[in-house]
């Protein structure tokens, strides 16, 4: 598929990662409809998008509420005249390890709670099944010839201590990429995930900078990503044809 072809759903994009794939789109001329719970956020993208060769449109959506998807999905299909990407991005963590035992006393001191699982998951795996259905049923009915997915998972999806609702949502997810690639090129639907390190987004910039470069001395380029840098992944899984079920990693070499 061509850039300039693309009718993209990119979730998240009021920020980070997400922004900076509708950015990149538009730039290179396809239409996007930017996605997120943060109002203030998608004003910013869209305000980033003036002047491009294509556009980029706000769409307030939660994608762990189902009408809120429903909604989504239809409003872009309008918005665009017909939809054929789709970037389930938007995500969130709350780390904390399963038991927490006091090192002095011996006992456990607390543990990850039941909504810090629920809100992961409900955000980072639910979040893309509902996107994905939807999505997949708009194409379907809609006589789509030629559509991708993409899902943004992480390097913790090889279970990341700490993270054990975002390594099972991110890991998750790679497994629907491989199970929906096998379900849905029948219909012309593509999929494809990535899964970055440390990227440079207001999520590494809220760190003390002591715990960012310790962190970073974990991976063997000694640096995090910039978003462009992945998205240069997003981009070859939209132009290459031949793509599908698979997960790329980009993550400067780390090991999680
Ligand atoms: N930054 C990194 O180092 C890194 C590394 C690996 C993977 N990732 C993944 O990349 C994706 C983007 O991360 P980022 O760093 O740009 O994060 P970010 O926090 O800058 O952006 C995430 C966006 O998702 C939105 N969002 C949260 N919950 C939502 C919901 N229920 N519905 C709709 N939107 C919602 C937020 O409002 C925010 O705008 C996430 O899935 C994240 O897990 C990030």
């Amino acid at each position: 598929m061509e850039l300039n072809e693309v009718k993209a759903i990119i979730t998240g994009a009021g920020s980070g990662m997400g922004r900076t794939f509708a950015i990149e789109l538009a730039r290179a001329g396809a239409q996007v409809v930017a996605a997120d719970i943060n109002e203030d956020g998608l004003a910013e993208t869209v305000s980033a998008g003036t002047g491009l060769s294509g556009s980029i449109s706000a769409a307030t959506a939660n994608v762990a509420e189902e009408q809120s998807v429903k909604d989504l999905i239809a409003g872009a299909w309008e918005t665009m005249s017909g939809l054929n990407v789709l970037v389930n991005n938007a995500g969130i963590f709350r780390d904390g390890m399963l038991v927490k035992v006091d090192r002095e006393s011996g006992k456990v001191a607390r543990t990850m709670s039941l909504g810090q699982w629920q809100q992961v998951i409900d955000v980072d795996l639910t979040g893309p099944f509902l996107c994905t259905r939807e999505f997949a049923a708009a194409c379907i009915d809609g006589g789509v010839a030629d559509a991708v997915v993409i899902n943004i998972s992480s390097v913790s999806r090889h279970g990341n201590p700490g993270q054990g609702n975002y390594s099972a949502a991110k890991a998750g997810l790679v497994a629907d990429t491989k199970l929906w690639a096998q379900e849905l090129s029948r219909y012309g639907i593509r999929t494809g995930a990535i899964a970055p390190g440390f990227v440079r987004t207001p999520i590494l910039e809220g760190m003390r900078p002591e715990v960012l470069e310790k962190m970073l001395k974990a991976v063997p380029l000694r640096r995090a990503a910039e978003p462009e840098e992945i998205f240069a992944g997003l981009r070859f899984i939209i132009e290459c044809g031949f793509f599908t079920g698979r997960c790329i990693d980009i993550d400067g070499g780390m090991s999680v």
